[in-house]
């Protein structure tokens, strides 16, 4: 089936993003623009200068998506949430005001949703893969940690994180370290030149759900080794003692993902495994999943790295399925799903 060409729209945290794809998912045009340079000197994402940033970089953003696509777009596609609420507002009601111009459909896209739609799509024009019945994905970002059963569209969440999400534990340990935010990409560089044996390091159990992860006592494990040898702010100029540390850390983040995979591909029989969000783009992860894939006899899916950060053909992709199941919003009603509570960097929570 035919879907229409959609205009996708992002910008939950960071990055404004804006992508067409045509009527078989495939991308005609995508564009990012980033805030990480900006954000780099608070060690993390300041709401209120993501809010402006996303106001001056999304008409000039999806301008030059609409100008390189291959027509108009038919169908509007937005992340409504989870999300930092002013960043999300901008880029919802630029949707929207879009969408009730044009008199085009509107849809609706939880960000989850998006990433889980990535492992799907290619970069170089080809028509998307279509999702088979079962899917089991891992989502691993800077805000999120959880494997998920996607069957016939709709996501099933089967286990989470109690506490830091993975690209967060990678973030903040590398923020002790000096190195620069956000971590994962450095952590994941610097980590190729380490032992990964060289460091033990904690592997939790947590009674409520065997399944579930905790990256804090790990984190916490990471950062007492690190100012047990002066090596806080060592940035660069760690040498082998942090690139073991970080190869160490790196695998004892890998293996808690995958530990739960054997019991979950038992129970859900998935034909296809996927991994999606900023952490999807690990070489570790890539690696272990893959290897993980080939022993238990399922096609292992990864998305380009390019779509594994936050970005806007996925939402795009995401609210072509769901439009294809029926799914319209009222463009006058629709409005942003804000994360409930937001730290400032360096903050704790008070209870
Ligand atoms: O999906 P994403 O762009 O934004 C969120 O929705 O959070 O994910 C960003 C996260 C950051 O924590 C970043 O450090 C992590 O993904 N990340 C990585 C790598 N590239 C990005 N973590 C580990 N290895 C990488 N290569
Ligand atoms: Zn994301």
């Amino acid at each position: 089936m035919r879907l229409p060409r959609t205009l996708g729209v992002e910008s939950s945290c960071d990055e404004t993003a804006a992508a067409v794809l045509d009527g078989e998912g495939g991308v005609e045009s995508q564009l990012l623009s980033s805030q990480v340079q900006i954000h780099r000197r608070w060690g993390g994402v300041v709401p209120e200068v993501a809010s402006r940033e996303h106001l001056v970089a999304i008409r000039p953003v999806v301008e030059a998506v609409l100008d390189r696509a291959g027509g108009p777009p038919e169908l509007v596609a937005v992340t409504d949430g989870p999300g930092l609420v002013g960043a999300l507002l901008v880029g919802v009601r630029f949707a929207a005001a879009f969408a009730w111009a044009l008199d085009l459909p509107l849809v609706r896209v939880d960000h989850l949703e998006g990433h889980l739609a990535s492992p799907f799509l290619f970069l170089d024009g080809r028509p998307a893969r279509p999702m088979p019945p079962r899917v089991l994905s891992l989502v691993a970002s800077g805000g999120h940690s959880s494997w998920y059963a996607v069957e016939e569209g709709a996501a099933r969440r089967l286990c989470r994180t109690r506490d830091d999400a993975a690209g967060e534990a990678f973030d903040k340990l590398a923020q002790v370290l000096g190195l620069p935010y956000p971590g994962g990409p450095v952590v994941d560089r610097i980590a190729r030149s380490g032992d990964a044996d060289a460091v033990p390091l904690p592997l939790p159990r947590i009674k409520a759900n065997p399944d579930d992860f905790s990256f804090s006592g790990l984190k916490s494990a990471a950062v007492r080794w690190v100012r047990a040898r002066g090596l806080e702010g060592a940035g660069e100029g760690g040498g082998q003692a942090v690139a073991d540390l970080l190869a160490s850390f790196e695998k004892a983040v890998v293996d808690q993902l995958l530990r739960p995979l054997p019991g979950l591909v038992k129970r859900v029989r998935p034909v296809v495994l996927a991994v999606a969000g900023g952490v999807a783009a690990n070489t570790r992860l890539r690696h272990s999943l893959v290897a993980a894939g080939e022993e238990l006899g399922v096609e292992v899916l990864l998305p380009p790295p390019a779509l594994t950060t936050d970005n806007a053909a996925m939402i795009a992709r995401a609210g072509q399925l769901a439009f294809a199941r029926g799914v319209r919003h009222d463009v006058r009603r629709v409005d942003a799903r804000g994360r409930t509570a937001w730290q400032p960097p360096g903050m704790r929570r008070a209870s």
